[in-house]
């Protein structure tokens, strides 16, 4: 059959090729997809399943159910003070991922084009593409933590440059800037009049410093779209659900594309995000805590084995270097997959500055860490190229 071009020249995703060979063997420790392994609280569920014993499985409204709207504009402010009128400003979507799609295709005309900063989430390329945009890639550094310097953003600004493509806490890297260097990157959007799209799914996982949000900063709440959604913080990857937050014009515009294609995210899914929100903060911080034990574990781990790692800032992903071994990332990931029973995922599925890179998500048990720590050990100690180079220190970063 003839399929659409934009679909043909799409590449399939790096990361579900290698963990379909994953899915076939035995004995592998996965460090390999960004799955939170706490699951769905219990008074979430119970809410979902008290709503489908009322009968409660009809569509809801385009924009989502009011309450849950209201409860986010709630939250965001109790957070971070952030003010969204609930009815005009706030969208529930299947999830970030059609909030992202919804917002690329309501701000793009064919040829326009988005600056994604990468390492990256695997989706931004091709949803910039499939929109009819041009994603345009900003490849940053271990040593500036992941995060873009202005000047590396001002060089890339074209006539045709519409918008900015943020993830902090980011996936893959776990880098997170510093409120100066966020507010040097509002600074160049807002003089080249630049639509920041900031996705914030991690915010909850920042571990050393408070997460600063984009639209906190000054003069950026009119130019950026906050997307947020409840697959991460609530254990709630499988019930689609997540929102888009911003000026009420891009909403409207996101919501009439919405309106004909996803139609409104699952209502049983809406009524368990709203209960979600009511979990309290400590329950959130005492998960926060335990995935800052595997962090700690995990990246001196890495640095031990001489596979040097900086401390990430935020999210669940360590992204150490495997220059040292000699291999890519694509060989090192194959060999430890199939010699060592660990899978991790090569940074170059990440796009540019990833080469070098593996993944390796701590969203698993300690034990399971310390045991893939140990294969990875016995893995990298009998490459030839590693004799001698293991360091045994920490970069933080
Ligand atoms: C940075 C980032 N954005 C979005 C998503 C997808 O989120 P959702 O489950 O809300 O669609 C992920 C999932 O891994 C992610 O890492």
């Amino acid at each position: 059959m003839k399929l659409a071009r934009a679909v043909q020249d799409l590449a399939p995703s790096g990361i579900r090729r290698f963990f379909d060979v994953v899915s076939r063997m035995d004995d592998v420790i996965s460090l390999g997809v960004g799955e939170p392994d706490f699951g769905t609280a219990w008074r979430v569920r119970e809410a979902a399943i008290y709503g489908l014993e009322r009968g409660r499985t009809s569509y809801t409204g385009n924009a989502g159910l009011l309450e849950l709207r209201q409860a986010i504009a709630a939250a965001l402010g109790r957070r971070y003070g952030l003010e969204y009128d609930p009815e005009e400003q706030v969208l529930v979507t299947v999830g970030v991922s059609e909030a992202l799609d919804l917002a690329l295709r309501a701000l793009l005309d064919p040829g326009d084009e988005v600056i994604v900063p990468e390492p990256c989430y695997v989706a931004y390329p091709p949803c910039v593409t499939l929109a009819g945009g041009v994603p345009v890639p900003l490849p940053t550094r271990a040593e500036q933590g992941f995060v873009p310097t202005p000047e590396e953003v001002e060089r890339l600004i074209t006539p045709r440059t519409r918008a900015i493509l943020l993830n902090y806490p980011n996936n893959p890297t776990g880098g997170a800037p510093t409120r100066e260097q966020l507010l040097a990157l509002a600074e160049v959007a807002r003089r080249r009049d630049l639509v920041v799209i900031s996705d914030e799914i991690y915010d909850r996982l920042s571990y050393d410093r408070p997460h600063v949000s984009v639209p906190t900063l000054p003069g950026m709440a009119e130019r950026t779209l906050l997307l947020n959604g409840f697959s991460k913080t609530y254990g709630m990857t499988g019930w689609r659900v997540g929102y888009a937050a911003g000026p009420a014009d891009l909403v409207a515009a996101m919501t009439k594309i919405h309106q004909y294609t996803a139609l409104c995210a699952g209502r049983s899914a809406q009524e368990a995000a709203i209960e979600a929100l009511r979990v309290p903060d400590r329950d959130v911080e005492a998960m926060v805590d335990d995935y800052d034990a595997r962090r700690r574990l995990i990246v001196a781990g890495l640095n031990r084995i001489g596979l040097p790692c900086h401390l990430p800032a935020g999210a669940f992903y360590a992204f150490p270097s495997v220059a040292a071994t000699g291999l890519s990332a694509q060989e090192f990931a194959e060999r430890l997959l199939h010699e060592g029973r660990v899978a991790v995922v090569p940074g170059d599925a990440f796009g540019a500055g990833g080469a070098g890179h593996v993944r390796c998500a701590y969203a698993t048990g300690l034990d399971q860490i310390e045991e893939a720590l140990g294969r990875m050990e016995r893995f990298v100690v009998g490459l030839p190229t590693m004799e001698g180079a293991r360091i045994g220190t920490t970069v933080a970063s």
